[in-house]
């Protein structure tokens, strides 16, 4: 099906089962512990051994030699397989490193080795018995001191930089200015999960029990890295325990697992330590990001920069802290720019909300600081500045990404496309109605509640809606009991349940006659999960592959019906409830339609251009009260409401899951995530739980989240956006504005931990 008009009225608009608040379907499955994980797959196949990676104690350099005799020696080892026996591997392309090195290392704790043992234990006693010989070379470390020799980076197709009106002129002309610096730290993505696979071949035939957002590129990741064909490989990926980028590509444990039952000619497991995950996986890129904003006195902009630096090993991409700001407010004069410099760090790449998330940490405390210099109120200074086309819409370069417009497309690109739906304005008003806003007091540091002093703060959410190409399997049997199948996955998302509910409301079958299977290469290539474009997408393949079905069953209700004279049946006007399809006065259940052969239909969404046509984008708006201890300067949330616009709400329940999720997240990045980089040796230095920390339950006490009633008929038949990532985005700038407001402290680089307030605190108690 091809979606290149706005969506007209459609079956999923009945929501009787769409839209409801249905609790996840594998609800009990998670609860009782018998989900299988990845690593949990010891049913599959039998014989299985372990592999445990060893990652290099060096970040940039070479293996000058390894001595792997006493690993080799040690009891219960079957093989060892390192870059000098794996035979030839290319790199993936999505990966920057390459996923097991030597004797070139690009990074700390890059795979050097998997052991292979008939036990974990007897795998990891082994590989600490391994020798390796490394020549260090230098190698960058510091994204402060690498800042000035960054490049512009185009970010997902688009451009790096960006330029309209004449942003110095207009700056320097305005009569109230703000220039300053923010920073964000290098973070960790941190899932429950560790990453893990187990690996089996059969003759020439790999399959994979593995934890992964993003079947087919893993599937294409994996077959490029092995110089094997696509249809060698089967990746299975039922449940996820948390990815948030961290698993969009193929990573060490799928490879290390699948060379290491090649060499041991049985099927390996390999999960990767927790303490080797952030250095040799991925992570999010630290920023520097320099905002520049011109106003005339009544508050309207008429300049805005922003310049955002990261790092990442030479060929990677940016955090492109910038690129929101080309989207979110007006101002006639405006430049962007998204720089990376080269680190030899760890890969950088996607952690939720890339780009926005710490875009926004920026962006949003420089508007609350110019309403400020403003003597606005800081919503007040948003709702003035708010916009129905984009400002700053650049062209995207052409290039083999996808997602990038042909050289033709370019002529006809729309500087200031129009918004598909912006209710930017509306998110404000209703929160602060039922945050009480009013009740704030705009000067900081004066509200005292006992030991702390208690502020508010507000902040956009702004994301972009992203659609991808989506197909789905949709299978009717003689039960009338419908089965999805699809290579979506779900992340701890509500994937499974979305889509049950999708199909559900198109079959008119009630829910607990559906079945949904995920997440296997054998199944339909779905948009998989990330770039919150996963629920709305796969849904949409989903509906497309039931409006097959549906035509399917017609058809078939109007043969049987004229085989027994009765050929009234107008297929046109079938209604599909309660089990049957309906038509005048004949009614059939679908079970008997589908007959002993029962019926299968196919079929993929396809998206033309109206997101060229229309900028689609998701709203929000964050408010957050904290306290801060008048004498420590610690920071505690005491509430936070996120009001959400971003189209229709498909299931109101998980959806708010992933919201409140999204907004721990960011009271994380606000608060206390940072991973410390030992800048001698070049590797991140709190590579656990234990010392990278995010928050737990008792750090967020009250959260609460508004959907404003939004349908979206541009974004596709589900007329729903993405809405998983839009919850972090602006969170943590929200509680970085509350602080100021209890303490009158400005701190601009994140996380805002309490040495960094504690000698500027207004009151000592
Ligand atoms: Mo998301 S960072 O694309 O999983």
């Amino acid at each position: 099906m091809k979606f290149d008009t706005p969506a007209t009225s459609n079956p999923i608009d009945q929501l009787k089962v769409v839209g409801q608040p249905v609790s996840r379907i594998d609800g009990p499955l998670k609860t009782t512990g018998t989900a299988p994980y990845a690593y949990d797959r010891y049913d599959v196949v039998p014989n299985q051994a372990y592999g445990y990676v060893l990652g290099s104690a060096i970040a940039k350099g070479r293996i000058v030699s390894m001595n792997l005799a006493a690993a080799k020696a040690s009891p219960g080892v079957i093989t060892i397989v390192t870059a000098e026996n794996a035979g030839k591997l290319a790199k993936g392309n999505l990966n920057t490193a390459l996923l097991l090195g030597g004797p070139e290392i690009q990074h700390y704790h890059q795979a050097v080795a998997v052991v292979v043992a008939e036990t974990f234990e007897q795998a990891r006693a082994a590989a600490h018995l391994i020798h390796v010989n490394y020549a260090r070379a230098k190698g960058l470390f510091d994204l402060t001191s690498e800042k000035p020799k960054g490049t512009p980076k185009d970010v997902f197709g688009a451009a790096g930089e960006t330029s309209v009106g004449n942003f110095d002129k207009a700056f320097s002309a305005a009569p109230v200015r703000l220039d300053k610096t923010y920073s964000t730290a290098h973070e960790s993505h941190s899932m429950l999960e560790p990453h893990a696979t187990v690996a089996a071949w059969d003759g020439d035939q790999l399959t994979l029990w593995t934890s992964n957002q993003m079947i087919d590129w893993g599937v294409s990741d994996m077959a490029l890295t092995l110089s094997i064909p696509k249809e060698k490989i089967r990746l299975i990926s039922s449940y996820i325990g948390g990815g948030f980028g961290a698993k969009l590509f193929l990573r060490t444990d799928a490879l290390m697992a699948a060379l290491a039952a090649r060499a041991a000619r049985r099927p390996v497991k390999v999960a990767l330590q927790r303490a080797l995950v952030p250095n040799n996986t991925v992570h999010r890129s630290a920023t520097i990001q320099r905002i520049k904003i011109g106003a005339a006195r009544d508050g309207q902009i008429t300049a805005i920069g922003h310049e955002s630096w990261s790092g990442n090993l030479p060929g990677g991409g940016a955090e492109a802290g910038a690129v929101q700001t080309r989207a979110l407010y007006a101002g006639a004069n405006r430049m962007t720019s998204n720089r990376v410099a080269t680190l030899d760090l760890p890969e950088a790449n996607a952690m939720r909300a890339p780009n926005e998330a710490p875009g926004l940490a920026a962006l949003e405390i420089a508007i609350d600081e110019m309403a400020e210099k403003l003597g606005m109120d800081p919503i007040e200074f948003r709702i003035k500045n708010d916009t129905q086309v984009v400002p700053d819409s650049p062209p995207k370069p052409a290039s083999n990404d996808p997602q990038s417009e042909k050289p033709q497309d370019q002529e006809k690109h729309n500087p200031h496309p129009p918004f598909s739906i912006r209710q930017l304005t509306q998110c404000f008003q209703v929160g602060a109605e039922r945050f009480g806003w009013n009740k704030r007091n705009t000067k900081p540091g004066l509200v005292r509640d006992g030991r702390w002093l208690v502020g508010m703060g507000v902040a956009s959410a702004f994301r972009d809606n992203i659609v991808a190409k989506s197909a789905a399997r949709v299978k009717l049997d003689k039960r009338g009991h419908v089965t999805v199948e699809t290579d979506m996955t779900d992340i701890g998302t509500g994937s499974y349940t979305i889509i049950a509910q999708t199909a559900a409301e198109m079959m008119g079958v009630p829910l607990e006659k559906v079945t949904v299977r995920l997440g296997d290469s054998s199944f339909p290539v779905s948009a998989g999960s990330g770039g919150q474009w996963g629920g709305n997408s796969s849904t949409s393949g989903v509906y497309a592959a039931c409006v097959k079905l549906r035509e399917a069953v017609a058809q078939e209700a109007k043969t049987q019906l004229a085989k027994t004279q009765q050929a009234d049946f107008n297929i046109n006007d079938a209604i599909f409830a309660d089990g049957q399809i309906r038509s005048g006065s004949h009614s059939i259940s679908l079970g008997e339609l589908a007959g002993s052969k029962g019926l299968v239909a196919e079929d993929t969404i396809e998206f033309g251009d109206l997101d060229k046509r229309y900028h689609q984008s998701t709203f929000g708006a964050h408010f957050v009260e904290v306290g801060v201890d008048a004498a420590t300067g610690e920071t505690r949330v005491r509430r936070m409401l996120a009001v959400c616009a971003a189209g229709r709400i498909l299931n109101p329940k998980t959806a708010r899951s992933q919201v409140i999720g999204a907004m721990t997240m960011g009271v994380g990045a606000a608060l206390m995530e940072s991973l410390e980089v030992d800048k001698r040796f070049g590797y991140f230095v709190n590579h656990d739980l234990a010392g990278y920390e995010v928050p737990v339950h008792a750090d967020i006490p009250h959260q609460e989240v508004i959907f404003l009633d939004e349908t979206d008929p541009i974004s596709s038949p589900m007329k729903a956006k993405g809405v998983g990532e839009l919850g972090i985005c602006g969170a943590a700038a929200a509680v970085a504005n509350a602080i100021y407001n209890a303490t009158g402290v400005r701190v601009r680089d994140y996380p805002i931990t309490l040495d960094k307030l504690i000698a500027k605190m207004p009151t000592r108690v």
